[in-house]
């Protein structure tokens, strides 16, 4: 397994361009379940989720090409209706079947997803809404199996605004009979890329943005052709390794408008920042200044950016506290950026963050996708040599990031795992 080396200290500067959102992609290759036919999707980055989407797909019988990030499939022929745990133990967002799965074929069976290291991670949301909508679910065996003879449109109240559950609804219904009205919906940007597929395919979406869809069933859907939305979490992360580094990055293909929350929160850390439509330029401004955030559904402060601003809050000037709303669980880099020299502590939800001039190069253990992008942020800055291991968690939602760090200044490199 190989690992990343980084030797901190130099300063980011020059331009990068950010790849497709992965979490646009995994709902948007979803959708294709919805109706045979091919589908061409552009702009799709080269990520191991992406790979374990593809693996659930071709399982099910569909034909897939992907290479230069243009993902063609043909999901003409599929034959089977099932995500099985293999694929589901690996990225619980293959959850994201269950919905197209039961319009189309009107039978699911897909393995529970389970916790994984930032929480709990419950689908009851995703349950309910499809019960609601008028299909049978048992658990069983560590499985889901859903089945309906029809799906009818109806009035869903999510307790909670979920991001896939919304997404999942949202596929279940397009197909079904009559108007679904879903209330307390998400509102990220990923959710609204996914309605435009949809619509595009001959669905009847609207609302979408606003906490309640409505959505007028259809009788049919045809295949597309579309281009997956900039990756605002990789444009966030990029923003950050300006800031820490006292570098300038201009940030390119990028969706400015989808990130205002940590805009304002990073110029007022002090850095510079300039948006144009499709591009950011960010100027780092040391010393850092102290400010607290607190994690949110959008358009709140996005939970997949907290690690990263966390590290940056380790070497600012002053005190911050950084509050996590969102996953009970997502604390979990703290501890590596202790041991790099961090003074974090954690009380609840809360982590009260006291900025030290310098962090310092450690061998750190990735535990998460953020939490992996967090400890690159801290090893560019850091004084000496820090080795990540575990870093499959970054290949996961990260495409050649350090490849592009390392285009931008960055001393960081991939090698084979010591042993
Ligand atoms: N929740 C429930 N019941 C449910 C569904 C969710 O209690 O039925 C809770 C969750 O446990 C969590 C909160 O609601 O505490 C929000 O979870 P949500 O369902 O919105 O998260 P998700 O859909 O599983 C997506 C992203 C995550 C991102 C979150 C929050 C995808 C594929 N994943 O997850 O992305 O953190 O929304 O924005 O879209 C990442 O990319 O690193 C990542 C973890």
């Amino acid at each position: 397994m190989d690992e990343i080396l980084i030797n901190g200290g130099n300063p980011l500067n020059g331009e990068v361009t950010v790849s497709g959102a992965k979490n646009a992609a995994l709902p948007i290759i979803a959708a294709t379940i919805l109706v045979g036919g091919r589908f061409t999707f552009h702009n799709v980055p080269a990520l191991k989720d992406i790979e374990s989407i593809q693996e659930v797909l071709l399982d099910m019988g569909a034909e897939v090409e992907f290479h230069d990030n243009i993902f063609s499939i043909d999901t003409g022929n599929l034959s089977h209706f099932e995500a099985p745990y293999e694929h589901v133990r690996k990225m619980r967002a293959s959850i994201l079947v269950l919905g197209p799965l039961l319009a189309r074929m009107k039978r699911a069976r897909v393995s529970l997803p389970g916790g994984c290291a930032i929480g709990a991670r419950p689908i009851e949301q995703h349950l309910n809404g499809l019960s609601r909508l008028g299909a049978e679910i048992t658990l069983a065996h560590g499985y889901v199996e859903a089945s309906a003879k029809k799906l009818r449109g109806t009035e869903i109240y999510l307790d909670l605004p979920t991001v896939t559950g919304t997404e999942n609804l949202m596929m279940a219904a397009v197909l079904a009979e009559g108007r679904t009205l879903l209330h307390n919906v998400a509102r990220e940007p990923e959710i609204t890329a996914l309605a435009d597929v949809l619509n595009l395919m001959g669905a009847d979406i609207s609302g979408v943005g606003s906490s309640t869809i409505t959505i007028n069933g259809v009788k049919e859907l045809h295949p597309v052709t579309a281009t997956i939305i900039p990756d605002r979490i990789e444009t966030g992360t990029f923003m950050v390794a300006a800031a820490i580094t006292n570098g300038e990055i201009l940030i390119h293909e990028c969706q400015p408008a989808h990130l205002k929350e940590l805009i304002l929160k990073l110029k007022k850390t002090g850095a510079d920042i300039e948006c144009r439509d499709k591009s950011i330029r960010i100027k780092g401004n040391h010393p850092i200044n102290s400010v607290d955030v607190k994690t949110m559904p959008y358009p709140g402060f996005p939970t997949d950016m907290q690690a990263q601003f966390m590290v940056l809050m380790s070497v600012a000037n002053g005190f911050s506290v950084i509050s996590e709303n969102v996953f009970e669980n997502r604390f979990i880099h703290v501890s590596e950026l202790r041991r790099m020299g961090a003074d974090i502590t954690i009380s609840g939800s809360h982590a009260m963050v006291r900025g030290v001039s310098e962090l310092s190069g450690a061998p750190v253990m990735a535990t998460d996708l953020r939490a992996s992008a967090s400890l690159i942020l801290a090893g560019m800055v850091a004084k000496g040599t820090t080795r990540i291991k575990r870093v499959y968690h970054l290949d996961r939602g990260y495409d050649a990031i350090e490849k592009k760090f390392s285009r931008l200044g960055a001393s960081i490199k991939r090698v084979p795992a010591q042993s």
